[in-house]
């Protein structure tokens, strides 16, 4: 189960990205917000990082204006690493790498061709499993 999540400036890329999962066949659940009318991105943030951080979902995607607030909320709950990619190479290395658990998206910094593109590379690549890799996650919230 994925988490998605968005404020007012996400949410028209929420959709697009929604659309994309269901044609993969991958199961989502949306937690807001649920229109373009104005609202805080903290609450969609937090809502996605701490589904993910409950073990509720496998993974999340959040979306606001430039993905930025909304990935510094979701990275202040333990145990969420959170990265905002605005390209495949760094959605492949974070998953490889860092073993990212949510994917933030800027919606108006990156076109919807380029951040589907993205959606799948860091949902399809999978953690290296790399001893040295573990110890600098582990390292991450000691
Ligand atoms: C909303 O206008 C905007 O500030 C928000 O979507 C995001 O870019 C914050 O980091």
């Amino acid at each position: 189960m994925i988490a998605i999540g968005s404020d007012h400036g996400g949410f028209a890329l929420k959709q697009e990205i929604m659309a994309h999962l269901e044609k993969r066949g991958l199961e989502y659940k949306d937690y807001g917000t649920y229109s373009e009318e104005s609202c805080d991105y903290p609450v969609y943030g937090r809502a996605v990082a701490k589904a993910v951080a409950a073990g509720e979902c496998e993974r999340g995607i959040i979306i606001c204006g430039t993905g930025i607030g909304i990935s510094i909320t979701a990275n202040k709950v333990p145990g969420i690493r959170a990265a905002l990619c605005g390209d495949c190479f760094s959605a492949k290395a974070t998953r490889e790498h860092n073993d990212a658990n949510i994917l933030a998206l800027g919606a108006r910094v990156t076109g919807p061709g380029l951040a589907l593109q993205i959606v799948d590379t860091f949902l399809d690549t999978p953690f290296s499993g790399d001893e040295r890799h573990m110890r600098r996650i582990s390292m991450i919230e000691e």
